[in-house]
């Protein structure tokens, strides 16, 4: 008999890091899988689903311009009731920690169904950064049944904070799946003019933003600060594929107008985005996803934050958190573009998430545990 797993997300990070799971559970003869997205994204979840080939079995559709965190929490909460009651899963996975994660865990709570908590024990130590996050995945924590952990230091976070060791496993992080696979492809630029410069051989900084944290006056800065670099460098690229949010777009494309040496998209598909991580030089980002695969590529990554639930990357060397200070910012791309040791030093490629097997450690992990997963407090 297999056993029945509802996958539940709605974010890109999520989506990627669940695809190479949800592949996996599809393949195995000991599990049945059911997806559902929340379409707390659209667009940029879309985009993960079609190149994974997922096609969900449910969607909430929630998505509106300018949600608000309690818009989504009760959305999800709401839209994913009545499919946990028809579907009646045996557990419930969800990644991360996005507003639809913890929601979603919630909501199988509620009906006792245990939860799956993938990417579990990353902490910032502060509730306020990134916000909601922290918070949200402390929340999960509480009512987890099973926490898959990337690494022995998300391990030793939930050990230290009571809870079973009994109930963990550490498996790396599934983003090395999802990247392993992806970026030896070579898939070409759906944009001309990213094509061209692939074959350019030009320096390229890669930059994405969107924490919620950074809006307004702080990412106005990271505007000005690449308007800044471009011109100070006018053999380097600055790629930027811009959040979908109107408030990023909103705060930093005006500080780029007339700038040449920029080049705004939409958000790239995964494979076109990984394939341009490869291609750059340096990275600047706020990303959570982007750290944890740019040290596997080997390339340095300036992190847009005042602190960072990522620490084995800067332990690694490959990442160095430098805040959102326009000035801060000019310098340490500055340096990487200008000193050849300060690059070397930073672009050792090293693989703190994984080796591209988090997926079937989870899958390992959970048929260990499927014969006994209880909710917390269930008889
Ligand atoms: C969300 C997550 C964050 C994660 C990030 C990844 C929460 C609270 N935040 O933040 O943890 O790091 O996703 O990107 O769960 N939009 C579109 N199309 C899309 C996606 C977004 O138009 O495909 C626009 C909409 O106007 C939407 C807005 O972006 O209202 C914000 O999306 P939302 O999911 O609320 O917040 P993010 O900042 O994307
Ligand atoms: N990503 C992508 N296209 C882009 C920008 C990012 O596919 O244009 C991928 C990136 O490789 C990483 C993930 O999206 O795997 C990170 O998503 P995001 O920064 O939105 O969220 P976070 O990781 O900060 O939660």
């Amino acid at each position: 008999m297999t056993t029945r797993i509802m996958t539940v997300y709605g974010t890109r990070p999520e989506a990627i890091k669940v695809a190479p799971l949800i592949k996996a559970l599809e393949e195995s003869q000991d599990f049945e899988s059911v997806t559902v997205v929340t379409g707390q994204h659209r667009e940029m979840l879309d985009q993960v689903n079609e190149l994974f080939g997922i096609v969900p079995d449910h969607d909430l559709d929630i998505m509106s311009h300018g949600q608000s965190l309690a818009q989504i929490f009760s959305r999800v909460i709401e839209g994913l009731d009545p499919i946990l009651e028809k579907e009646k899963p045996s557990a419930v996975i969800v990644q991360g920690d996005t507003s639809t994660s913890t929601a979603a865990a919630l909501a199988a709570f509620y009906r006792q169904i245990p939860v799956v908590h993938v990417e579990a024990g990353l902490r910032s130590g502060n509730i306020h950064s990134p916000f909601p996050e922290e918070a949200n995945r402390k929340l999960t924590t509480q009512i987890a049944t099973l926490h898959l952990a990337p690494t022995e230091t998300s391990r030793s976070n939930l050990t230290a904070e009571g809870v079973d060791d009994a109930a963990i496993a550490v498996t790396g992080n599934t983003v090395i799946d999802a990247l392993l696979t992806t970026v030896g492809k070579e898939i070409p630029f759906t944009e001309p003019r990213l094509e061209e410069l692939a074959s350019s051989g030009r320096r390229i900084l890669l930059v994405t933003t969107h924490r919620r944290e950074n809006w307004g006056g702080a990412m106005e800065g990271v505007g000005r600060a690449l308007a800044r670099v471009a011109r100070a460098f006018p053999d380097l690229e600055i790629v930027l594929p811009a959040h979908r949010n109107p408030i990023v777009r909103d705060a930093v494309l005006p500080q780029l107008e007339g700038v040449e040496n920029v080049t705004v998209s939409e958000p790239l598909p995964y494979g076109e985005f990984a394939r341009m991580m490869a291609l750059s030089t340096v990275i600047l980002s706020d990303s959570g996803g982007v750290q944890e695969e740019a040290p596997s590529l080997g390339k340095p990554v300036l992190v847009m934050r005042e602190n960072t639930e990522r620490p084995e990357a800067v332990a690694a060397g490959t990442v160095k958190l430098i805040g959102t200070e326009e000035e801060r910012i000019v310098a340490e791309v500055t340096r990487l573009l200008t000193d050849d040791d300060a690059y070397t030093a930073m672009s050792g490629a090293t693989n703190p998430y994984g080796d591209g097997s988090a997926s079937h450690r989870s899958l390992e992990a959970l048929a260990t545990a499927v014969t006994g997963l209880r909710a917390p407090g269930h008889p």
